[in-house]
């Protein structure tokens, strides 16, 4: 609910032409998946690619925001809605600035993405998969956290003792047991790109 008895100023300087001076089309990747599926090293790698390529890109990373702007927030079913909600805000900035966005949260629950998509609303709004089962995330455990997680040490671990819903209908899956990164990359860099090239919507 906007705050009350503020009214929204429009300059004259829009998406539109801010989006003609950098030559792009503004869209958001959302990445989602279990932690340790390898949606922040994907993002980020995307975008060294896609900044190498000129594009003005910018990576929202789950523990990064959770560092300062949602380092109130728990994980909690709650506390991972008003996360999400947040980012969702910040993403629609974003966007209005011109800006190709990637986002890197696990985003667990299905309701939870399509409000994301509702409050974003942009018509470039993309779902990506980063697909990839429990064991190995569990396997790798880059940050220890699964293990802590095992032992009862860090509740509602998503996974473990908190779900993770699948998407039912991604834009792009991304299975990063089976592909490389480098593949993984590839395939994202070229699903920006042919967004990038299709006509305005
Ligand atoms: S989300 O569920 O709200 O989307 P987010 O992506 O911001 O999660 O944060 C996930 C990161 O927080 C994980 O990669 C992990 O490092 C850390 N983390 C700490 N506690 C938890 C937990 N209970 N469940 C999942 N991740 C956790």
């Amino acid at each position: 609910m906007p705050c009350p008895n503020t009214v929204p100023y429009r300059g004259n300087v829009t998406r539109e032409s801010r989006q003609r001076l950098l030559q792009q089309k503004s869209m958001v990747l959302w990445f989602t998946g279990l932690s340790g599926s390898g949606k922040s090293t994907i993002a980020h790698a995307v975008e060294e690619r896609l900044h190498a390529m000129g594009r003005l890109t910018y990576v929202f990373d789950g523990d990064n925001v959770r560092q300062g702007l949602c380092s109130d927030l728990s994980f909690s079913p709650e506390g991972r809605a008003e996360n999400l909600r947040r980012i969702s805000e910040m993403v629609k900035l974003f966007l209005d600035a011109g800006l190709v966005c990637l986002t890197a949260f696990i985003s667990p629950l299905r309701a939870d993405r399509e409000r994301c998509k509702q409050l974003i609303d942009c018509g470039r709004f993309y779902e990506v998969y980063v697909k990839c089962p429990l064991e190995v995330c569990e396997q790798r455990d880059v940050k220890g956290l699964y293990e802590l997680a095992r032992q009862g040490k860090i509740k509602n671990y998503t996974g473990v003792s908190a779900p993770y819903e699948e998407p039912e209908n991604p834009d792009l899956v991304l299975a990063s047991d089976r592909n490389s990164l480098e593949e993984c990359v590839e395939a994202a860099v070229d699903f920006v790109l042919n967004k990038l090239q299709e006509r305005q919507s």
